[in-house]
């Protein structure tokens, strides 16, 4: 089977490729922009399988992608690629519309008229907005998005959805939870919070840090979507959640506790505008029909993580180099008064 993925030279894409490549039999096409998040240093270990291609090129390059999808003629499409950053999707919302839409609706034209047999929308848990306690999400649960970030994943897996219905693309959308893992770009709460914490800068929390997000590591993300491209129905929709509710500030002092730094290093920022309180998804639909389950353990994950962090210190010196200094800057400097 061969499969073309989008923004697989991101953080989940890659772990999924790798995945692909390593532990099936898969052909993979990566297309990928390599904007800020898409680094190929994250394939350097598929790099020369014969399985895997790279193209350069962004999914709202209309003739490209139809170029590519007729070439390669894959069998399903799986698609990452995304702004896929809240704190950037309030500072700067146009690149998240275009990529996060007008990139998908490109990548569903393209299988409508290719005839494509499977097209696997990654989505997120973000859709449905905050929740209160003790409500859960399920697939059916209302979309009520935020962020710019979170309201163009709503809108673009509506479009999906669309194409679906009207047009009869095989189209199976999936909504993660918050994952977490190794060659996670550090703007997100934990690759930042372990980067700084390692060289003894200030853990920046928003607000009062009681926010509740739950925790996926990202292979057993990647697993999921698998289970969801072999056994998948078309038209539906799966929740993968890795069934871990926590405290931001809970993730934050456990981080601490791991790599032996003090909790002085914890900073109150201002909070984020529109900030979601709570998340929380029911993945038993996903468990039912396929079998799959969240396998990893927080705190081993975590545990896992830090390592990584710590043994990979020169990617990620890459990765904060450059503009990363930038949006560090722009985010931050106004919310620490610095
Ligand atoms: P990421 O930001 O690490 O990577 C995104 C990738 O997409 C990068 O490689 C980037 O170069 C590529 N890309 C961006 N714009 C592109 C364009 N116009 N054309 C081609 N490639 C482009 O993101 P991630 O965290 O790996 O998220 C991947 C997907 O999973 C996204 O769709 C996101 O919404 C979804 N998701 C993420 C999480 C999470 O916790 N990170 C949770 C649930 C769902
Ligand atoms: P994030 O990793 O950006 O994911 P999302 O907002 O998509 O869930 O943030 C996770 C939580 O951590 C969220 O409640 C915001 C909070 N957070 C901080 O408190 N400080 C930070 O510097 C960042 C990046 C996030």
């Amino acid at each position: 089977m061969k499969i073309i993925v989008t923004g697989g030279a991101g953080f989940i894409g890659s772990a999924f490729v790798r995945m692909a490549i390593g532990e099936t039999d898969l052909e993979v096409v990566n297309l990928d922009a390599l904007t800020y998040a898409g680094n190929l240093e994250n394939l350097t270990s598929v790099a020369t399988s014969e399985r895997y291609r790279f193209v350069h090129g962004d999914i709202c390059d209309a003739a490209l992608v139809e170029a590519l999808v007729a070439e390669e003629k894959p069998d399903a499409i799986v698609h990452f690629a995304a702004e896929s950053h809240v704190d950037r999707s309030i500072l700067s919302p146009e690149p998240v519309v275009r990529t996060n839409f007008n990139g998908t609706f490109t990548l569903l034209e393209a299988a409508k008229r290719n005839q494509i047999g499977r097209f696997v929308h990654v989505s997120t848990d973000e859709v449905y907005g905050s929740l209160e306690a003790p409500h859960e999400a399920d697939e059916q649960y209302p979309l009520n998005p935020s962020s710019p970030y979170s309201a163009s994943k709503a809108a673009s897996d509506l479009l999906a959805r669309s194409y679906f219905v009207t047009f009869h693309l095989p189209v199976v959308i999936t909504r993660a939870s918050n994952n977490y893992g190794p060659y996670q770009f550090p703007e997100k709460l934990i690759p930042l919070m372990i980067s700084n914490a390692l060289e003894d800068k200030a853990l920046p929390v928003y607000g009062d840090g009681q926010q509740i997000r739950d925790w996926l590591y990202v292979e057993d993300h990647c697993r999921g979507i698998l289970a969801v491209l072999r056994q998948g129905r078309e038209g539906e929709i799966y929740n993968i959640g890795g069934n871990r509710s926590l405290p931001n500030l809970d993730v934050v002092h456990q981080l601490l506790a791991i790599t032996e730094k003090p909790e002085s290093l914890i900073r109150y920022v201002t909070d984020r505008p529109g900030h979601d309180r709570r998340y929380a998804l029911s993945s038993e639909k996903l468990m039912r029909e396929t079998g799959w389950e969240p396998v990893m353990n927080f705190e081993t994950g975590l545990a896992r993580t830090i390592q990584w962090y710590r043994d990979n210190s020169a990617w990620v010196s890459h990765v904060r180099s450059g503009e990363y200094r930038a949006y560090y800057e722009t985010n931050y400097a106004h919310r620490t008064g610095e």
